[in-house]
């Protein structure tokens, strides 16, 4: 039985205090940084780039985890591995044809991979790139915004997606991205989920540190 992570999504901290946002997360008991890469073309909306990635990095000794909503992803993987990305998903949507390429792009630089699937998109499509991700994420909303709210029918893909890590007889963590929270958090546990984004639930909570607790507990 794997631990449950956490991995807070700073797209709902304060943009103007990041460092301290970032810094903050450490001591709550965090156990990565998700950051939400958006360019407003693969996703409606902007959030930051490599720049932000490497000056986070000096806040914490948490391994950051970055979620690329961007097209063409393989022109910017090397940057973020440079900058100091420790694992790096794409979306299936972004790269379609090249997923493989751009997965193997990424464990070339040295940073961990992973493969992404919208709510609409089927794991059959992902399926013959699991085996080579350190990490495969369900997103349970449409990308582009934090606070949305959990499209059950995550549960099933993640039911899907643990069969086949089973089979494959591989340490894949299995990511859940998307209105989780209190509520939920029990439910995708048992569907197969290991590392839960938390975006709203951490940082719209009183004291984030218990939030966290909680959510772990
Ligand atoms: C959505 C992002 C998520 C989001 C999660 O596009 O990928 O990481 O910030 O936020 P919550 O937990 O509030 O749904
Ligand atoms: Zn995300």
């Amino acid at each position: 039985m794997k631990t449950i992570k956490i991995a807070p999504s700073i797209l709902s901290a304060d943009f103007s205090k990041m460092g301290e946002e970032v810094a903050s997360l450490e001591k709550c008991g965090a156990d990565l940084v998700h950051c939400d890469v958006m360019d407003g073309v693969f996703v409606n909306n902007i959030t930051f780039g490599i720049k932000m990635v490497q000056d986070i990095k000096k806040h914490t000794s948490l391994p950051l985890d970055c979620h690329l909503m961007i097209v063409h992803p393989e022109k910017y993987v090397e940057r973020f591995a440079k900058a100091g990305a420790d694992i790096i998903t794409v979306h299936y949507e972004a790269c379609q044809d090249n997923l493989k390429d751009v997965l193997q792009l990424i464990k070339s630089t040295g940073v961990k991979c992973g493969a992404v699937i919208n709510p609409d998109t089927p794991v059959e499509k992902i399926e013959s790139v699991i085996p080579m991700c350190d990490m495969v994420l369900i997103m349970s909303v449409f990308p582009g915004f934090g606070g949305q709210k959990f499209i059950p029918t995550a549960l099933d893909k993640l039911r899907e997606v643990k069969a086949i890590v089973e089979k494959c007889g591989k340490n894949i963590d299995i990511q859940i991205d998307g209105g989780v929270g209190l509520d939920n958090i029990q439910a995708v546990k048992d569907a197969g989920a290991n590392v839960i984004v938390a975006g709203s639930a951490v940082f719209n909570a009183e004291d984030r540190a218990e939030r966290i607790a909680q959510l772990k507990a």
